[in-house]
């Protein structure tokens, strides 16, 4: 493993992450005071430089989505933060709010500076109760600290953090529907265009960034653009925070260099995943969350970079990647997979609601000797298809994807029960 140096994690988890003394003696909120005496368009260029990709699983760039913003001279601004996190498998924005609520906080305020913005808000997914309250403390030590409030640091910049809690809807991690969900709404994706930029929060312009991309902006401004790109890949700069889970032997968050390792070493090195547990061979990989695709021990080599792991046919995502073992039948796991769909789609397009169902339906019929046919087989591909070519959202659109590749990877199994068509020889 390379060594990790800057990043995200060194120096930021304090041995009481409450402790808003400790934080400034570590250097807390100096990316703040240095912000505040920038140019908010310097800001923005730094985070252009850095090549930060949104970490919530899109991958967009926020040195574009700031700048998009900062051309709108409609007034008030928000800003939103989204701690939803919905995603299985997925733990990293848990882990940031727990041991470095001050990072995101500052990040947050480095944002509100930017944009003039008076009021910013976090999206608690509904689960993380301990999680809320710890931010709405972070927030009254940063208020006591003068960094929230009015006229911080003597600028005229007056802001405030709220928490809002989610009830625990997968879909309302979707940038749109966090917003309905903070105005009080039914958490459901709005139609896009217009842009979140344009027409968000309550209607006005609104920045909506992930947990880890806000928490990555206090080091982008202290180290500034280009000592973060360097970190990382040309095309992204910076760490990335990866989730291990399933039959690794070790499973937890870990900050891996964009870039610089291969999917081979995050699962098998002795300081990452540590290899399968109980000695037993690496079946399939789930990359980037339950949206992501399947992967093989074929593919181990990918560097783990937003580049590589396209070109490979996989994806960063969420940051998830869950280990499976020999021992697992792929058409099982499609099962569990497709089924948090059904749970999770919010009923209001045709394609994800009922296709969800119909997936469910192929994969039992594939599961039972003789209940399929090859002429199904070609249907629940052309499902996976229309699912994907016409959901109203990103749910629906990449509910499909793991059965997508798990498809060309383990045909076989697939094929297994499936009765030959009558006349065939
Ligand atoms: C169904 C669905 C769920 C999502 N859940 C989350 C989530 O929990 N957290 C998150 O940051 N982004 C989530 N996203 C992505 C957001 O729509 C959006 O891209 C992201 O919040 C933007 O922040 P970023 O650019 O910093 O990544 C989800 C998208 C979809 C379609
Ligand atoms: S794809 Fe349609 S039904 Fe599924 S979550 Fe999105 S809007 Fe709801």
């Amino acid at each position: 493993m390379p060594k990790l140096e800057p990043c995200l994690l060194t120096g930021s988890i304090l041995s009481d992450p409450l402790s808003i003394e400790e934080y400034i003696k570590a250097g807390g909120f100096a990316a703040l005071k240095k912000a505040t005496a920038m140019k908010s368009e310097d800001v923005i260029s730094e985070i252009s430089k850095a090549k930060l990709l949104g970490r919530g699983g899109a991958a967009y760039p926020a040195g574009k989505k700031w700048e998009h913003l900062s051309r709108i001279e409609e007034t008030p601004k928000y800003i939103v933060c989204n701690a939803d996190e919905g995603e299985p498998g997925t733990f990293k924005d848990r882990f940031i709010m727990e041991k470095m609520p001050f990072k995101l906080l500052e990040g947050i305020i480095v944002a509100g500076f930017v944009f003039k913005a008076k009021s910013g808000y976090i999206y608690v997914r509904g689960e993380y109760r301990k999680i809320q309250k710890q931010l709405v403390e972070a927030i009254k030590s940063i208020h006591k600290a003068g960094f929230l409030g009015s006229n911080i640091l003597e600028t005229g910049f007056d802001f405030d953090i709220h928490v809002i809690s989610g009830a625990g809807a997968y879909v309302c991690g979707e940038n749109s529907a966090v917003l309905n969900s903070t105005e009080g709404k039914v958490g459901r994706p709005r139609i896009k265009p217009p842009h979140l930029a344009e027409v968000g929060l309550f209607l006005k312009p609104t920045l909506v960034n992930n947990v880890e991309s806000f928490a990555n902006i206090p080091l982008i401004v202290t180290i500034g653009g280009d000592a973060y790109l360097e970190a990382g890949h040309p095309d992204s700069g910076g760490t990335k925070l990866v989730c291990l889970s399933g039959h690794c032997k070790n499973r937890g968050v870990f900050e891996i260099p964009l870039g610089n390792v291969s999917l081979r070493d995050i699962i098998f090195d002795s300081n990452l995943g540590g290899g399968m547990a109980k000695d037993k061979k690496l079946k399939f990989f789930h990359i980037g969350g339950q949206s992501g695709p399947i992967g093989s021990p074929e593919q181990l080599d990918t560097i783990y970079s937003y580049t590589d792991l396209r070109k490979a046919g996989l994806t960063v995502g969420s940051g998830a990647i869950v280990v499976m073992d020999e021992s697992v039948p792929i058409l099982e796991y499609l099962k569990e997979v497709t089924e948090f769909f059904i749970h999770e789609s919010c009923g209001k397009c045709v394609p994800c609601r009922e296709g969800n169902r119909q997936l469910l339906n192929y994969l039992q019929m594939l599961s039972t000797p003789g209940a399929a046919a090859t002429g199904d087989l070609n249907t629940l591909r052309s499902l996976v298809r229309t699912m994907s070519d016409a959901s109203f959202c990103g749910l629906g659109q990449t509910a499909a994807t793991a059965l997508n590749s798990a498809w060309k990877l383990f045909k076989s199994e697939f094929e297994a029960n499936v009765r030959p068509e009558v006349g065939a020889q």
